[in-house]
């Protein structure tokens, strides 16, 4: 039985708020004549990559990667690596590195290494949550939606063990208690 119990962080409202503002953001600093790249950080950055590029008013394509996971741990190993690349070459395109979080910083900071060395025209991070707290290596974070505390954190795209990645809010995960759904 399931005996982890959620809290509202941010609530669906607020984070539709925060992306429209940050999409606007977004498009007024990338020349509408160039084009621009989001790469999105799968898994987690499935939901805040689908409206943060609708909240941005001009043309965009999109790619993904992957990293390797946690897993059922809620802490990072300290190793990545990439599991799934892109399909394209950034070479010469103004990439936009679409995060769901920055914890340690250790998935991005490799991340920003590996694609740097691919010869982008630019290379930014745009991250839905940064918890500053536990960072291990400095991350340059160029759009961030919130600053979250040192909690676990589940929901609008993030989970724990494959669960609650489709909750609108965003919520804490505290163990024990009997609640299993987002208030
Ligand atoms: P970092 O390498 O420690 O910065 O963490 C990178 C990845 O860990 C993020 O992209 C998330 O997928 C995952 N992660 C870190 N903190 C949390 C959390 O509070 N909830 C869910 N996933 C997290
Ligand atoms: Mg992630």
């Amino acid at each position: 039985m399931d005996s982890s119990r959620l809290e509202v962080l941010i609530s669906a409202d607020d984070i539709s708020r925060r992306v429209a503002e940050m999409g606007l953001r977004i498009g007024a600093d990338y020349p509408a004549s160039e084009p621009l790249l989001l790469v999105g950080v799968l898994k987690g950055a499935w939901i805040f990559l689908a409206d943060l590029a609708r909240a941005i008013p001009r043309s965009v394509s999109i790619d993904f990667l992957s990293t390797s996971s946690y897993g059922k741990e809620r802490t990072s190993s300290g190793e990545v690596k990439l599991v799934r690349d892109l399909d394209e070459s950034i070479e010469g395109k103004h990439v936009l590195l679409v995060e769901d979080i920055v914890d340690t910083g250790i998935t991005l900071s490799y991340l920003m290494r590996v694609l740097g060395q691919r010869q982008p025209a630019s290379l930014r991070i745009a991250t839905f949550l940064d918890k500053p707290s536990r960072r291990r290596e400095g991350v340059d974070i160029a759009y961030r939606g919130f600053e979250v505390p040192d909690k676990f954190v589940v929901g609008y795209g993030l989970d724990f063990a494959s669960k609650y990645r489709n909750l609108k809010d965003l919520c804490a995960l505290h163990e024990g208690g009997s609640q299993d759904r987002c208030p």
